[in-house]
């Protein structure tokens, strides 16, 4: 609206002008460089519910909030001092006041206008108390949404922690050593998908998680499921330095994977009381993402062929690999080393 008006007075004459402002849809008042209110239209007497008689030569700090008015001269004198068209101030909430004594947000445009008295300042105010309304609302249904969602992901997690007990329930119910430890690595996979929801609820985007901050919250975890072991086995983790996201969709089988082979390095790397390092290491390398596990454990056994192997975690883990799109390779020893590259951006939306 503001653009519209010319900076000086139009050649036309001060008639056509008044007549532009009288009629212009938005609310105007026109004011001398002493924050006196020379001219004000139709709609400004609506909005501000004054008649404009009892408006011109008075104070334009009568339509101004109490609590706003004290630094309003201090902005006009700015104004005035490089008067130039432009919204009044940006960054601030500005609000009016009615004759009532209600206040209203409104946004306010500034043009310099150049009369036979000097300088003036024409200011264009648009009420814009909807606006606000609904964007309160917005606001409010947001946040409603994100508790929903902080809820439903720290239920999900819960309900995974109690499948996590009754497996524990289950496994002190058994004298059975090697059903002990069956159920104890269920335990873990569990642990691995109840912790990416509780960082989903921890952080504050609910679509991604660190890797990294992932990867070494769930070494922890593992740590503690093989408290014992702990003592002649260290597990390192090696992480990025700054944060690499990750979303939950593929977060997940990358826990499992880690689980696995972690799992695996406890189990077989270290017998007969041997002693050593874990290490999960991740690395951006071009687009893509490398995981590492690697021990200095006794190595591989003599044969072993990873496309042959009977066991279940071996097998799980190239198909969880298939579903981050990614290749997943052993790597040379001393010890046992695998190791996974996948695309760090999904390549598309799966279809499942
Ligand atoms: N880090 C390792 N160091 C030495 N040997 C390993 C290592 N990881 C795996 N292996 C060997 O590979 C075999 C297959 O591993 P896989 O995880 O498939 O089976 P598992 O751990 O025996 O049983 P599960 O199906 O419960 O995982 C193991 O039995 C073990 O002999
Ligand atoms: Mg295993």
């Amino acid at each position: 609206m503001n653009d519209a008006l010319p900076a000086s007075m139009p050649p036309t004459g001060e008639g056509s002008f008044r007549r532009v402002v009288e009629w212009a849809p938005t609310a105007m008042v026109m004011v001398d460089r002493k924050g006196r209110i020379v001219l004000i239209n139709a709609q400004a007497e609506r909005v501000f519910g004054y008649p404009r008689q009892e408006l011109l030569g008075q104070s334009v700090e009568k339509l101004i909030p109490g609590h706003l008015s004290t630094h309003h001269p201090a902005y006009r004198e700015g104004f005035f001092a490089d008067p130039h068209p432009r919204p009044m101030g940006s960054g601030r909430d500005l609000y009016a006041r009615h004759r009532d004594g209600s206040e209203f947000p409104v946004e306010i445009g500034l043009n310099p206008i150049e009369t036979d008295d000097g300088v003036m300042v024409l200011a264009s105010i648009v009420d814009i108390t909807e606006r606000h309304r609904a964007q309160q609302k917005l606001e409010r249904a947001l946040n409603e949404k994100t508790a929903l969602l902080n809820e439903v992901h720290h239920r999900v997690k819960n309900n995974l922690q109690v499948v996590s007990s009754l497996l524990n329930l289950q496994a002190s119910h058994t004298s059975d050593a090697r059903l002990k430890s069956v159920l104890a690595e269920s335990q873990n996979r569990l642990r691995a998908m109840a912790l990416t929801h509780q960082l989903l609820y921890e952080g504050k985007d609910y679509s991604r998680i660190d890797l990294g901050e992932y990867l070494d919250r769930l070494a922890q975890l593992l740590l503690g499921s093989y408290r014992e072991d702990s003592v002649r086995i260290s597990l390192r983790t090696v992480m990025p330095t700054g944060p690499l996201s990750l979303d939950l969709e593929r977060a997940v089988p990358c826990g499992l994977i880690v689980t696995e082979l972690v799992t695996n390095a406890f189990k077989h790397a270290f017998v007969g009381g041997r002693s050593g390092e874990v290490r999960i290491e991740l690395h951006a390398v071009a687009d893509a993402l490398e995981l590492v596990v690697a021990d200095d454990g006794v190595g591989l056994p003599a044969g072993f062929d990873l496309e042959n192997v009977k066991s279940l975690g071996l097998q799980l883990v190239p198909l969880l690999a298939e579903q981050l799109g990614g290749d997943f390779s052993l790597g040379s020893g001393p010890g046992a080393r695998f190791a996974l590259r996948f695309p760090s951006m999904p390549s598309s939306r799966r279809a499942s």
